[in-house]
């Protein structure tokens, strides 16, 4: 009696959890789901983070509303999912990135500067796929905003695939793309790798169609990484990717996400592209978003 009234005792009530299967609700009929009843300030009972994984494999993409998660919290909620990215690009300035890092429109003394900084953001891409094991998640928590805009825009490449007419399926099937770090700098205009960045990061070869590994569907793997074809003649190639690409990013394939202060954003690299819009007077306001990225595997 004495030991069992002594544990009920000191039971602390469990503390209220929402539902898992009521937490997220979709944002758009394309991708992407929202909660605003997570507090990631705090550590996540097992059965919420299960839940999370889940609305992340069925949606691809989450946003988690009215956080203010330090640079400690954010790195340990991103790794909830797998192990943190390292980079090792350098940026214009000559630095690299940090694991937990900002991307920002400011300048060294912190005024906004009407030429963004990573100007390749405003391209179609999914992250890091130039490398061997390109990234997994990408996760951005937004800490200053422009008034308005500053949006961005994501695809569905598992939707896109599935659009495809069953000529261009099997025409694509099998084929893998050379994704390289140098021909993205002379594609969207940027300043050209280091000798030391092109050695670190040669052009790989990845599957154009990719299976995501955990619901086993089949995607568009492309992007501004995307040079070429490999075994078509490059003119060919080139001429493929642009049409996937188009095809890829119409209207009814997207999610756009405007972005509250506090919102935490993450999304699925293996199935989505993803851009920056340049939808604000970036050189008059600020727009500074957190940012750490999961470490994927070889496609
Ligand atoms: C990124 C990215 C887009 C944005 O962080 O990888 O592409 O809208 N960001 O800032
Ligand atoms: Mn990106």
């Amino acid at each position: 009696m004495d030991s069992l009234h002594a544990q009920t005792a000191s039971t602390n009530p469990a503390p209220p959890q929402p539902e898992p299967s009521s937490l997220f609700r979709p944002l758009s009929g394309v991708l992407g789901a929202e909660t605003d009843a997570l507090d990631l300030s705090r550590p996540l009972d097992a059965a919420t983070v299960e839940a999370v994984r889940a609305a992340f494999r069925d949606h691809h993409l989450l946003v988690i509303r009215n956080q203010s998660l330090d640079k400690e919290r954010m790195y340990r909620f991103a790794e909830l999912f797998g192990p943190i990215e390292s980079h090792m690009i350098r940026l214009a300035d000559g630095s690299k990135w940090d694991a937990v890092h900002t991307i920002t429109n400011l300048d060294a003394a912190g005024n906004p500067v009407a030429k963004p900084f990573i100007s390749s953001n405003y391209f179609w891409h999914t992250d890091k796929s130039f490398l061997p094991e390109p990234s997994l998640l990408t996760m951005l928590q937004a800490v200053e905003l422009p008034p308005n805009g500053g949006d961005t825009q994501f695809a569905d490449m598992t939707k896109a695939y599935d659009a495809l007419p069953d000529a261009t399926k099997r025409r694509v099937e099998g084929m893998k793309t050379v994704q390289s770090l140098e021909f993205m700098r002379r594609y969207t205009g940027s300043a050209p790798p280091t000798e030391e960045d092109i050695a670190a990061a040669p052009p790989v070869a990845h599957p154009l169609v990719r299976v995501h590994p955990e619901t086993g569907r089949r995607s568009l793997y492309i992007g501004m990484y995307s040079s070429h074809i490999e075994g078509l003649p490059e003119e060919e190639g080139r001429a493929l990717l642009e049409e996937l690409l188009a095809h890829a990013t119409q209207e009814r394939f997207l999610y756009v996400h405007t972005w509250r202060l506090g919102d935490l954003v993450f999304w699925d690299n293996r199935c989505l592209l993803h851009r920056a819009v340049a939808n604000f007077e970036m050189g008059k306001h600020r727009r500074v978003l957190m940012r750490v990225v999961v470490k994927g595997e070889a496609p």
